[in-house]
């Protein structure tokens, strides 16, 4: 069911510090910030040859992944995203299967302008887990 990885996104405490480390130390092509408000986060997006790297720094006072940062001071591997080709037909799978879709199960435009939904990490091995419409 599940496609290509779509990206990586890694939770970083300083996102210009994250940029340049990636563009400078480890040679990637990465993107100027994009603030996302509706999603809590800025954004830097890593274009590697075969997936992306995401790069979230908290925006705003009830980002989604502040507590990840209390946790991990200096950020780590914050979600997975894998492609599929019909989220809906995707989340009816899941849920037979007694996997978690968290939020209201409900698809909701994700960061690249397609629907999204996240999976439950204590059902997939730790991971907290995007599908993304393909
Ligand atoms: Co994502």
């Amino acid at each position: 069911m599940i496609g290509r990885l779509n990206h990586v996104a890694i939770a970083v405490p300083d996102l210009d510090a994250a940029a340049a480390m990636y563009r400078d130390v480890l040679g990637a092509e990465v993107s100027a910030p994009v603030p996302q408000p509706e999603h809590g986060v800025t954004v830097v997006f890593v274009t590697l040859p075969n997936t992306k790297i995401e790069l979230l720094a908290p925006l705003g006072e009830a980002s989604p992944i502040t507590g990840f940062l209390t946790r991990h001071a200096e950020g780590g591997i914050h979600h997975v995203c894998y492609e599929v080709d019909d989220i809906r037909v995707a989340r009816h799978r899941l849920e037979a299967a007694g996997a978690r879709v968290l939020g209201d199960g409900e698809p909701k435009i994700g960061a690249h302008g397609k629907p999204v939904l996240f999976l439950h990490p204590k059902d997939f091995c730790g991971t907290l887990i995007e599908l993304e419409q393909a």
